[in-house]
């Protein structure tokens, strides 16, 4: 699979603090803050474009002051944002609290990403993209009218379900080429208290891959005829937030390069690994050569060759 991605989720403008240990109903004091660019649609789309792959992202900012740098960094680290569109809305916020064992605890305001109707969408994303990203914090009608129009016009779908609220999602799985859901999300779609059970229960309603991400035990592949482990790389936990988006970005780069699926899930693995080790979302997610440099250090020969 050659060419370009179509990204559809949120952009967000992340305020980090950073803590020793959240405490509720107590005063902190905080190490260090920053601001970020984040939401899952913006850091998979600055995922990508840092691996060198071709995207789009087509989102919703607010008419803001902060909306218009938020789309000029984008634009800077290569992703075209030609089809982000805006709304009287404030732009997306994200609060993160990050305590020292790099685990997070997020405050959301929506804002504009819950304005991207299917109406605001500039439907020639389906000429120019030959797979599709999605996650769900953008509304639910939106998601399913991308992933029909796309299945339709033949391309890959994958989707991050973070942001599942109800079953009403359930019914576009079965459209996706991939879901890559973490253990939590899983099990709460699915009902299920066991991985593997959960992952063959989303199989069964018609999506042809379930990747599972594990965080510190790595991540694990689903299909009809196979499964695949591969574990996490030992690092120094940071901050774990953005890991599964800079996973995403670099599964879609493993199959645009047409990877075989162990490496494709390798590469996954090591781009969370990376980003862990660093403070931040989008700023935290591996370039192509910071990638390559991780795996050579990880003696992952094999891998290096093929890419
Ligand atoms: O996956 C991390 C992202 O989730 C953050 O960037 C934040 O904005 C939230 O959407």
């Amino acid at each position: 699979m050659d060419g370009r991605v179509a990204v559809f989720g949120k952009v967000n403008v992340d305020t980090f603090l950073y803590i020793d240990q959240i405490r509720i109903g107590e005063n902190h004091m905080c190490q260090q803050t920053l601001v970020d660019i984040g939401g899952k649609g913006a850091n998979t789309a600055i995922g990508l474009a840092k691996l060198g792959i071709d995207c789009h992202l087509v989102a919703c900012v607010g008419n803001d002051a902060i909306s218009q740098s938020v789309v000029k960094k984008l634009e800077k680290t290569g992703v075209d944002t030609s089809f982000i569109k805006s709304c009287n809305a404030q732009t997306g916020k994200t609060f993160v609290v990050v305590e020292s064992n790099g685990r997070n605890t997020m405050f959301h305001i929506l804002g504009a990403n819950s304005h991207l109707s299917p109406e605001m969408i500039d439907w020639t994303f389906l000429e120019r993209s030959t797979a599709v990203f999605l996650q769900l914090g953008i509304p639910i009608d939106t998601v399913r009218e991308i992933v029909l129009m796309s299945k339709r016009n033949g391309k890959y779908v994958y989707i991050d379900p973070a942001g599942f609220v109800d079953e009403s999602f359930l019914e576009i799985v079965a459209y996706a080429d991939t879901i890559a859901p973490n253990e939590n999300e899983l099990l709460r779609m699915t009902k299920e208290i066991d991985i593997e059970k959960a992952a063959k229960k989303l199989l069964s309603f018609g999506v042809e891959e379930v990747v599972v991400k594990l965080g510190s035990k790595g991540a694990t592949f689903f299909s009809e005829k196979t499964s695949i482990h591969v574990d996490a790389y030992k690092v120094d936990v940071v901050d774990t937030t953005g890991a599964g988006d800079a996973f995403n970005a670099a599964y879609i780069a493993g199959k645009m390069k047409k990877l075989p699926l162990k490496d494709t899930l390798k590469l996954a693995v090591a781009a969370s690994a990376i980003c862990v080790t660093r403070q931040g979302t989008s700023s935290a997610s591996p370039t192509k050569e910071e990638l390559l440099q991780f795996l050579k250090k990880m003696e992952e020969k094999d891998l290096l060759a093929a890419l």
